[in-house]
C-alpha cells in the first residue's frame, strides 16, 4: 500500500471528483454563456486513460469518486467507464461511486448505473415551475428531468436534489421545494453562488442568497436540528422535524469550508485542480502520456501537485463587489 496523499495542510485526500466531458444539453445561466466553445475531442483523455487516472488516485488512497461535468451522462459510452470502476468498489478500495448530473438522461441510464454499483446521485434543479426551469437552463425541459428522477428512484437509486440558490429566482420556492423533495423521500441542498467564469451580462450579487437568511426563513415554518452527518463532501446538514428530510447547506461564501477540504478535481484533458477556487493546476495528461508503461511517473505526477494545494478559495462578497473571481466555467471542473 502506498502512503497517502496528505496536502501541505495535513489535510488527508481521500475524495476526486471527475469531469469527464465540459459539454452539457443545458446552458445553465449562471453556469454557462449561451455560446460556449467546447474542447476538441481529441484533447480529452479517453475512456482508458480515465480509468487508468482513476485506479491510481484509488491506489493512493482515494475512497470516493464523483463523475461531473458539464453533463457526465452526455459523454459517449461513459456507462463502461462506470462498469470499469466497479472493480474498485468489489475489492473495497472504493466506498463510493456517484455522480452530479442535470437529470436530462437519466431515464435512460439509471438501471445501468445501479448495476455498476451507483447507489445515490445528486440531481441539479433549482426550481420547479417549468417556464422558471426553461429560463434558467435556456436549452432544459423540466419534465424530461422529473421522469428521469422517477426513474432512478425506481430503479432504487437514492436522489439527493442539488439547488443554487438565487434572489428573486427561487426564494419563493423555499418551502415548495422542501415539501416536493420531502413527499419524495430526498433530501435537497443548497448552494451559494459563485463567481466562476464569464456568463454575459453578469449580475452575481443581485443573485446572491445567503444561506445564513435561507436558513432563519425555513426556521420560521419548521424545527430544525444540526446534524453530524458527513458525506464526504462539503454540505452540512439539518433536520427537518416536521418532515424528517434532511436539508444540506453549501456555504463557500458564509462559512468557508476549506479547512476540512479533501478533494480535488480532475478536468477531462487530464488537468488536476487542487481547488475549485483557484487557478493553479497541474498537467496529468501529459505525466500519463509521456509513461504509458510507468504508473510510477504518474503517482510522482500527482503527489507534486497535491504538494502544491492551497489553503482555500478567495471568493468573497462581502466588499458589495465580486472578489476571488476565477476564470474558468464550473463546467470545466465540474463543480
Ligand atoms: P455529497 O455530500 O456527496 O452528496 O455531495 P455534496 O452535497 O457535497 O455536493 P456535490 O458534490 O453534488 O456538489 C455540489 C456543489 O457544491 C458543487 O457543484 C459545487 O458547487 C459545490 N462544491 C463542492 N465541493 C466544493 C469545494 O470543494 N469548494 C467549493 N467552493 N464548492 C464546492
Ligand atoms: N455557483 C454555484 N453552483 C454552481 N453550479 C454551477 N455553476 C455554479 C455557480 N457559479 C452548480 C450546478 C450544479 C453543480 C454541478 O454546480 O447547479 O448543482
Ligand atoms: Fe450543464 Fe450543470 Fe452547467 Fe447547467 S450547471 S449548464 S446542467 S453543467
Amino acid at each position: 500500500m502506498s502512503a497517502p496523499l496528505i496536502d501541505p495542510f495535513q489535510r488527508p485526500i481521500s475524495y476526486l471528483r471527475v469531469s469527464v466531458t465540459d459539454r452539457c444539453d443545458f446552458r445553465c445561466v449562471y453556469c454557462m454563456s449561451e455560446d460556449m466553445t467546447f474542447l476538441p475531442k481529441k484533447d480529452l483523455l479517453t475512456l482508458e486513460e480515465l480509468d487508468r487516472m482513476c485506479s491510481t488516485f484509488i491506489r493512493l488512497g482515494v475512497e470516493k469518486l464523483r463523475i461531473t461535468g458539464g453533463e457526465p451522462l452526455v459523454r459517449r459510452n461513459i456507462l463502461s467507464f462506470f462498469h470499469a470502476m466497479k472493480r474498485h468498489l468489489d475489492s473495497g478500495a472504493l466506498k463510493e461511486l456517484t455522480l452530479t448530473t442535470n437529470g436530462s438522461q437519466l431515464a435512460r441510464f439509471a438501471d445501468e448505473l445501479v448495476t455498476a454499483g451507483v447507489r445515490r446521485v445528486n440531481v441539479s434543479m433549482d426550481t420547479l415551475d417549468e417556464d422558471k426551469f426553461a429560463k434558467i437552463t435556456r436549452w432544459g425541459r423540466l419534465p424530461q428531468v422529473m421522469a428521469g428522477i422517477e426513474a432512478a428512484q425506481a430503479a432504487g437509486l437514492k436522489i439527493k436534489i442539488n439547488a443554487v440558490a438565487l434572489k428573486g429566482f427561487n426564494e419563493d420556492e423555499l418551502f415548495t421545494m422542501t415539501e416536493w423533495c420531502a413527499a419524495r423521500d430526498m433530501d435537497l441542498t443548497w448552494i451559494e453562488v459563485m463567481p466562476m467564469g464569464d456568463i454575459g451580462n453578469e449580475d452575481r450579487l443581485g443573485q446572491y442568497w445567503k444561506l445564513t437568511d435561507l436558513r432563519a426563513r425555513l426556521a420560521e415554518r419548521y424545527t430544525l436540528t444540526d446534524l453530524p452527518d458527513r458525506t464526504g463532501g462539503p454540505a452540512r446538514y439539518v433536520r427537518i422535524e416536521e418532515t424528517g428530510q434532511r436539508i444540506g447547506f453549501i456555504t463557500p461564501l458564509t462559512h468557508n469550508f476549506c479547512e476540512s477540504c479533501n478533494r480535488v478535481r480532475l478536468t477531462c484533458t487530464g488537468e488536476l485542480f487542487m481547488c475549485l477556487g483557484q487557478e493553479d493546476n497541474a498537467d496529468l495528461r501529459a505525466a500519463l502520456r509521456n509513461h504509458p508503461d510507468d504508473d510510477g511517473k504518474l503517482e510522482e505526477a500527482i503527489r507534486a501537485a497535491i504538494a502544491l494545494k492551497p489553503k482555500g478559495h478567495d471568493f468573497d462578497y462581502s466588499r458589495q463587489s465580486v472578489d476571488g473571481r476565477v476564470s474558468r466555467h464550473m463546467s470545466h471542473t465540474g463543480g
